[in-house]
């Protein structure tokens, strides 16, 4: 309402502006505020107080010109002058109860067909194989699922795309290791990350090994069958582990999305190749280079991105300019999305710059990096076990769900074992994944267990347990959230109502946001506000005891509207509701 308010307000100012009412010069910023008063409207603008002086004119003068001036709108019923020359708006409540019948009467809660409908690429998680998921892959894998859950509930198309390291010159490493290791005991070669430090121990010990680890890698991407074996089996190994975490996250990525780096192993020279005819490529001391004027360092000079090195190997960024080609050109993407490291950014500024030179995506095809910041601990230095090692996503998983399972036992110590552990998980993975979600992905955040897990505040638990408040009501009164039919219409009386109501109005936009801009976070806010607001009616609006059954029924839908939302919106994050807990 905000916004839309603010938007008409602008409108409004512009009109007047080119009537020669208002200075052309003018772009002020727009304010609208809650009012606190509701006998006088429900929200209020200083908006004239503020460009009275400006537009030489009395407050209130210049209040009655911006109301004369303001386009209709179906949302909103009535708007007055008061005092000094505030600006007050009435929200349409038939209006915006009719607004929350038709989401109501929608599974889809109102969605339109998106315009236009895009489809859309998203890279991420795209962990390199080398060792098993840690806590440095969890940041892309949630929030990437979580973009592409919402971009996919609007109604584009999705393409998820694990671009693993799965080509890297680590592999040597492992495949030298694989032979000499005794190779059928699976059991071992289970626990990658012994696996990975053995080889490293081995490779940083023995000049003879390391040589004999360069020579594999040479061989498995000259295709030598052997070696292209043992990596395979590998791969199949490692790529086990990634989905293992994946279903226990409840991330929606499968082994079909999986495409990784050694997937554009073929088109690399190619690649070079076009670069060159295109006039771009320079050599440095051997190397093929692209440089770019808008990419300089301190000093000014040029930088350059590296397509092939000077023995003919490639690179990094040779992979990415064929992902880009093979995204734009076979998958016939609209828009690519890229859930990647904020350290990685020149990387992607560079690579976009590239492939839009060269030809590799149309001028039309959105190229957009999301990167995020680091995951630290509690002390707010990188996240790290107690000696100081990268933590294994399988450890803090089970860490979580140890945790949640006490807490939920002290809750409640008459829940049978099954079920508290069922419970448990759900809040356990569930804390985990919202934690991350709910901070803006580009700042570093702090991972702490004892306020992800906590009741209160903007915590997975709490909104949860808002669902089960609302699944309760249903259970007393014998029906579905689903079943309304008989029901008497919604109507909208009370402030709370108005206010769940209002806030719940707002739901698809927010997703539109959440989607353009690439941020969970703001679904978040979104769901632990309207828990807050569910909270006020629950407090002032009895629901079965209400008054009259008319009442009653109308605040039964409102109740419906709220818990469909709640739990549509925890499942777009990735995160189950439960009946109770
Ligand atoms: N494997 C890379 C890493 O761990 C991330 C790959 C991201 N995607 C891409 N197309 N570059 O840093």
């Amino acid at each position: 309402m905000k916004n839309l308010i603010s938007q008409l307000l602008a409108q409004a100012v512009s009109t007047l502006q080119q009537q020669g009412e208002l200075p052309a010069d003018l772009s002020p910023r727009i304010q609208v505020e809650n009012a606190r008063d509701k006998t006088h409207g429900d929200f209020a603008s200083n908006l004239a107080l503020m460009l009275a002086k400006p537009a030489g004119l009395k407050p209130r003068e210049l209040a009655e010109k911006l109301v004369a001036a303001l386009p209709s709108d179906p949302a909103i019923a009535d708007i007055n002058i008061a005092g000094p020359g505030f600006i007050n708006f009435f929200q349409a409540r038939d209006w915006l109860a009719e607004q929350l019948q038709q989401a109501l009467d929608d599974p889809l809660l109102g969605a339109p067909p998106p315009n236009p409908k895009q489809r859309v690429v998203i890279d991420y998680s795209s962990p390199n194989l080398a060792k098993e998921m840690h806590v440095g892959h969890l940041r892309s894998t949630i929030i990437g699922d979580a973009i592409t859950r919402i971009l996919g509930f609007l109604g584009h198309e999705v393409i998820r795309q694990n671009h693993v390291g799965d080509w890297g010159t680590q592999f040597g490493m492992l495949l030298a290791y694989l032979e000499e290791y005794s190779v059928d005991d699976q059991a071992e070669l289970g626990d990658l990350e012994n696996f990975y430090r053995q080889a490293k121990q081995r490779f940083d010990q023995s000049p003879e090994f390391a040589e004999r680890a360069r020579q594999r890698v040479v061989q498995l991407q000259a295709g030598d069958p052997e070696c292209l074996a043992l990596w395979q089996r590998f791969n199949q190994i490692s790529l086990g582990h990634c989905q293992a975490v994946y279903d226990r996250l409840g991330v929606s990525l499968t082994t079909a999305d999986v495409r990784g780096e050694s997937a554009y192993n073929d088109q690399l020279a190619d690649i070079v190749t076009q670069l060159r005819n295109k006039g771009l490529l320079t050599e440095d001391a051997g190397a093929q280079c692209v440089f770019l004027d808008e990419f300089k360092n301190s000093e000014g000079k040029a930088l350059p991105v590296i397509v092939q090195k000077a023995g003919g190997g490639y690179l990094y960024a040779t992979t990415d300019l064929a992902a880009m080609r093979y995204r734009a050109k076979e998958l016939q993407a609209d828009r690519a999305l890229y859930l990647v490291d904020q350290r990685q950014a020149l990387h992607f500024q560079q690579v976009f710059a590239v492939a839009r030179k060269a030809g590799f995506v149309p001028p039309e095809m959105q190229l957009e990096h999301m990167g995020f910041g680091t995951m630290n601990g509690a002390d707010g230095k990188p996240f790290k076990t107690r000696d100081g090692g990268t933590v294994k996503l399988t450890d803090l998983l089970d860490e979580a769900e140890e945790r949640a399972y006490g807490l939920v036992q002290s809750k409640n110590p008459q829940l049978a074992e099954d079920e508290l552990r069922q419970i448990a998980r759900a809040v356990g993975i569930g804390a985990v994944k919202y934690a991350d979600l709910s901070k803006h992905r580009s700042s570093d955040y702090s991972f702490n267990f004892e306020q992800m897990l906590s009741f209160d505040g903007n915590t997975a638990p709490y909104l949860m347990y808002a669902y089960t408040r609302v699944a309760s009501v249903f259970r007393k009164c014998e029906r579905s959230m689903q079943q309304l039919d008989d029901l008497a219409p919604l109507k909208l009386e009370a402030d709370a109502e108005v206010d769940l109501g209002a806030h719940l109005a707002q739901f698809l936009p927010t997703l539109e946001y959440a989607a353009r801009e690439g941020t969970p976070h703001v679904l978040c806010t979104y769901l632990y506000e309207l828990a807050g607001r569910f909270s006020s009616f629950y407090e002032q609006c009895p629901i079965l005891a209400a008054e009259q059954p008319e009442q009653r029924d109308s605040r039964l839908r409102l109740a419906a509207l709220t818990g469909r939302t709640l739990a549509q919106g925890l499942n777009l994050l990735g995160i189950n509701t439960l009946e109770r807990m």
